[in-house]
This record gives structure tokens, sequence and C-alpha cells, in this order.
């Protein structure tokens, strides 16, 4: 794992970096991109949860009883960011299959850019969970606060970000609002086009995955 900022780590294990090369590739049609974000997010999930608690446990094999270890610390929340987060809540079910999932809607007015919120669930116990927010793409960073906003305003305490591919304006966004979040991102780009669209990026995550446009 690599970071520049120790807020944000930038996860660059070969084949986080090899999935993410063929998301970005725009050759990859939806079905084949919808499976990599699953398989993309269970290997970037397995980096997030590494400072996970855990306790001694006695367990018997069918040779001795021995000592192991079970996660002691709180439950999981992910927090989808609508659309392109729902994308990557499968993978991250695969390894914590006990989470709770909550949804956010935000979407970027296309001419201001402003975050427009239109839906909001949350698992009731939110604030004694271990939330981490879900998003593909952290671009200017709106949608980002704007999720992180209403998600701290509904009592939890303890939230990390999760996207694919960050610009730097968003980590820069994200961090002067709630800096306390830490981010995890497969890359970190050159930045913004002047439709906010990151460079190089991989273009619309939500439109890629459901092939819409
Ligand atoms: C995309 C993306 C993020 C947001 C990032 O969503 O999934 O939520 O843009 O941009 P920002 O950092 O500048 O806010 P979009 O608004 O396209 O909505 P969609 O996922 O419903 O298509
Ligand atoms: N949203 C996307 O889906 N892609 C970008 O590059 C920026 C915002």
């Amino acid at each position: 794992m690599a970071a520049a900022d120790a807020r944000v780590q930038v996860i660059d294990h070969p084949l986080v970096q090899h999935k993410l090369t063929m998301l970005r590739d725009e050759r990859t049609g939806p079905k084949d991109f919808r499976d990599l974000m699953e398989e993309l997010s269970m290997l970037m999930a397995y980096e997030v949860t590494r400072d996970m608690p855990t306790e001694p446990v006695e367990v018997k094999t069918p040779i001795a009883v021995t000592e192991g270890r079970a996660i002691s610390g709180k439950k999981v929340a992910v927090v989808a960011i609508l659309r392109a987060g729902l994308g990557m809540v499968p993978g991250i079910l695969r390894l914590i299959p006990a989470a709770k999932v909550g949804h956010v809607g935000v979407y970027r007015d296309p001419d201001t850019l402003a975050p427009v919120e239109y839906y909001g669930k949350l698992p009731s116990d939110v604030g004694e969970r271990d939330v981490i927010v879900v998003d593909p793409m952290l671009a200017t960073g709106g949608s980002a606060v704007a999720a992180v906003d209403f998600i701290k305003q509904r009592g939890a305490q303890h939230v990390k970000f999760m996207a694919v591919v960050a610009a730097p304006e968003g980590i820069r966004r994200l961090h002067e609002t709630h800096p306390e979040v830490p981010i995890y991102v497969a890359a970190v780009d050159q930045g913004l086009n002047d439709k906010a669209y990151i460079v190089p990026g991989l273009g619309d995550a939500g439109d890629r995955l459901f092939g819409t446009r």
C-alpha cells in the first residue's frame, strides 16, 4: 500500500492495479465492468478493513483445542452513493456478509456540478457501526461531502471513504470538510477536465455499470 498523505491510502496491490486498468479500458462493456468492479471492491475491502480489532477465541480442530482470533470490534455498515456505489457493494458483502447496507442518492447537477440529494436510507443503528462509504469516483468531492454530511447527521462517528479513482481536487474537498475521514483509492489521477470528469479516469461510472448514457 502506497501513501503520500497518511489519510489517503492508495491500494497498489498488483491485482487491484490490473483490474483497474481493465476498468479504465473503453472497450470494457457493462457485464465485465460490473464483474471487475465487484472483484476490485472485494480486494480493496481487504485493505480497508485491515485495522479491524480481533480477540483471542478458543477453537477445537479435529485434532486439538487451540487459540484462534475473531473480529471483535464494531459491526460494519456499507453505504453506497447512488447509483455507481451500488457496483461496489456485492464485493464488499462477500468479505463482510453481516454488514448492513445503506443508500444515499446524490447526483451532480450537469450545469452547476452541485450535488443534489434525492434519497437516503441508513441502518437505524448506524451510530454504533463502522461505516464504509463507497462510490467509484471522487471527482470534485461534492457528492462525497454531501453523503458524509448526511451520514454524520444521523449519528455515524466512524466513517471511511472508499473510491476506485480520485482526483486531487476531490480528496482536498473531502478532507477540508471531513478531515478525520480516511480515503482509500486504487488511483489518484491527474485532475478534472472542463466537465469535471476525472482525467484519465474511467468515464461515467454509473453509465458504464448500467449501460445507460
Ligand atoms: C458520479 C459518481 C459520483 C459523482 C462524483 O455520480 O458516481 O457520485 O459523480 O462526482 P463529484 O465528486 O464531482 O461529486 P453521478 O452524479 O454521475 O450520478 P450517477 O451515479 O447516478 O450516475
Ligand atoms: N463521475 C463519474 O462517473 N466520472 C467522473 O469522471 C466524474 C464524475
